[in-house]
């Protein structure tokens, strides 16, 4: 019988770098391969298994909600949809909710709703950051940096700006009467794990209150408390005016969603904005288990945990400080930055058995499960500790 890989390779566009392990299953915090291998994953499916794989409480809400109907469109008023936006509004103190299918669709929605909010005012700029990741869509990618992203894809979105993350002349000397958003990740993921200093939002403060310029956060990734706060832009005093998330949100199924404020999700009337997927019914009945377990413990397990591997990884860049320069992030979180290409490392621990990603070139990133012990940070920090002694 020919592999997966050999079948991937006749059929599916080749857009993907997969890593060589064919998968026959998932479970908690472990995914083992068809050839009977098992690794400890610190990936979480790209920060989406927030619960693990195949939660029970994810599990039984599909199947229950999958038994009862699946899709019926939003032509109708569904209890799963209607529940999921309560538990978010409940959590994160905004007033309404538009469900979408990822992540990149939720910002394309946030530009729309930014662009509707310029028109009112004779405003257009957008800005977004160096270093930021949104997703793949034309509105995303019209704020992003990279180049691989971009190449001959052009053009973009007229009056959009990338700025220099973290640079707070930047923003004093591009925001002005023209620009009606500003969109960001608090944390950036693919960037590298770094984090907007406190200058760099009070400056965004300022845009907002004295410019009235709309904040848009981008918590795709760092979001439903993946940090150890529901949103990671809570360490800080800002208000953003929308928010998007999605991965961790669905538990393993696809889902995202803007949140606004209510003057902010008045910026679309009836019919302007919409998806057919959007708000699924098996999907929300997903979301509701990651965010019932976020809300009944599950946060204070991530900080507990998050501080303890940030404690651990601390000890490895002490004992290799020329390979391991920082350790970064917090929770669920966190990233090791290397001296080096982070890509052999990744490679490395692979061959022991645990799964990561290399991110911004030299920086070894970490997203595990919410759910890990304490057992599954000393197996990952051992693996860690040997791949950096001989790489
Ligand atoms: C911060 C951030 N925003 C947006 C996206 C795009 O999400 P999706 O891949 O679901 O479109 C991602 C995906 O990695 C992300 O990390």
């Amino acid at each position: 019988m020919r592999s997966l890989t050999e079948r991937e390779h006749n059929v599916i566009f080749q857009t993907y770098k997969r890593l060589p392990i064919e998968i026959a299953s998932a479970s908690g915090c472990r995914i083992t391969a068809t050839n009977g291998a098992v690794y400890l994953d610190f990936l979480g499916g790209i920060a989406v298994n927030a619960l693990g794989h195949s939660h029970p409480h994810v599990v039984q809400n599909v199947i229950d909600q999958a038994q009862r109907y699946m899709h019926v469109s939003n032509f109708f008023y569904q209890e799963p949809q209607i529940r999921l936006a309560e538990l978010l509004c409940e959590a994160s103190g905004y007033q309404r909710v538009f469900f979408t299918n990822s992540g990149a669709e939720a910002t394309d929605g946030a530009i729309k709703m930014a662009r509707r909010y310029g028109s009112k005012a004779a405003r257009t700029d957008v800005i977004g950051f160096t270093g930021g990741f949104h997703g793949r869509t034309y509105g995303a990618l019209s704020i992003m940096d990279k180049p691989l992203y971009k190449e001959g894809m052009g053009p973009f979105l007229p009056n959009t700006l990338v700025l220099p993350y973290n640079s707070v002349d930047a923003i004093t000397s591009h925001v002005n009467a023209n620009t009606c958003a500003i969109m960001l990740e608090f944390v950036q993921g693919e960037g590298g794990l770094r984090d907007a200093t406190p200058e760099f939002v009070d400056a965004l403060v300022v845009a907002q209150r004295d410019h009235g310029v709309l904040i848009i956060a981008d918590e795709v990734q760092a979001g439903i408390g993946r940090t150890g706060t529901f949103f990671s832009f809570e360490r800080y005093n800002i208000k953003p005016d929308i928010v998007i998330c999605a991965k961790a949100m669905g538990g393993g199924l696809p889902l995202g969603a803007m949140l606004a404020t209510e003057e902010a999700a008045a910026l679309f009337d009836r019919g302007m904005h919409g998806t057919t997927y959007g708000g699924n019914a098996v999907a929300c009945a997903a979301g509701i288990a990651v965010l019932e377990e976020v809300r009944d413990g599950l946060m204070e397990h991530v900080r507990h945990i998050g501080s303890y591997l940030h404690t651990r990884l601390l000890e490895v860049q002490r004992k290799h400080p020329s390979v391991v320069l920082e350790i970064r992030g917090r929770g669920c979180m966190q990233g090791v930055v290397l001296s080096v290409d982070a890509a052999p490392f990744v490679q490395a621990l692979l061959e022991r058995g645990v799964i990561a990603n290399a991110t911004a070139g030299t920086v070894i990133r970490l997203v595990p499960p919410y759910i890990i012990t304490e057992a599954d940070v000393d197996a990952f920090v051992a693996a860690l500790s040997d791949v950096v002694a001989k790489p």
